[in-house]
């Protein structure tokens, strides 16, 4: 299987002396192309931290976080930021939407910040993934939550990016929009080859997952596949 994404004894401190907080303590995971995890974990235990980490979105403290062949550690923040916008997608628990944009101005964000043509053919195989088609002109106040995080993942989706982090994408949501959106993730790594890495509280969002990795204290406990 190809990575796409991979730590090896990662090390994330925060603060010093008596404010000193070992975050991620020697983490090493590597997820591969068309694969679903799932990040469980008690409150604290790392799981927004790795993500960010891996991400490029947090610095590391030591060891090394890769996208593809690429040392994270290594880029200055240009680079990062190009690295990010072009092959990072994210969705976080606040949908993080522009609220005076519509629907289809918020899927197209990130590339038009990006300077990048969007890639039209793709575009409405996203947004029609995501079933939002006949919503393209709607502000996000005017959608439900199931929706607007939807919209969240088709932005996430827009720029094809090799893989997908999303922070507890379903905390906000009722349980039938938060189904709706595990089906939708479900579906951008079976259509679209995407590689998703998601952290959530709960197990029923977690077993639409191909693997879950577990933390604890900023270290992996368990990793199961085909669970
Ligand atoms: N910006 C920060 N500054 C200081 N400590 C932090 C910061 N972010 C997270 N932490 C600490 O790192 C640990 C892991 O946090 P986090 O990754 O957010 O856990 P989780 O997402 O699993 O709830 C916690 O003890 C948290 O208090
Ligand atoms: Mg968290």
């Amino acid at each position: 299987m190809k990575v796409v994404s991979s730590a090896t004894d990662l090390t994330k401190v925060y603060g010093r002396g008596e404010t000193r907080v070992v975050a991620l303590d020697g983490v090493s995971i590597a997820f591969g192309r068309g694969e679903f995890t799932a990040i469980m974990g008690p409150s604290g235990s790392g799981k927004s931290t790795l993500m960010h980490c891996m991400a490029g979105l947090d610095s590391i403290t030591s060891g090394s976080a890769r996208i593809g062949d690429v040392e994270l550690a290594g880029l200055d923040d240009r680079r990062l930021t190009r690295l990010r916008r072009d092959r990072v997608g994210f969705v976080f628990q606040a949908f993080n939407l522009m609220p005076t944009l519509n629907a289809a101005e918020n899927v197209t964000l990130p590339l038009d910040l990006g300077g990048r043509r969007p890639d039209r053919e793709w575009l409405d195989r996203v947004i029609s993934t995501v079933g939002l088609s006949d919503r393209l002109h709607h502000r996000p106040a005017e959608l439900s939550g199931g929706q607007q995080q939807r919209l969240a993942v088709a932005r996430a989706l827009a720029s094809r990016p090799e893989i997908i982090f999303a922070d507890e994408p379903t905390g906000n949501l009722d349980s039938r929009s938060g189904a709706e959106v595990l089906g939708l993730l479900r579906e951008a790594v079976r259509e679209l080859d995407s590689t998703v890495v998601m952290v959530t509280h709960d197990p029923a969002a977690a077993a639409h997952a191909d693997r879950v990795v577990h933390l604890a204290d900023g270290r992996v406990v368990d990793d199961v596949r085909g669970a």
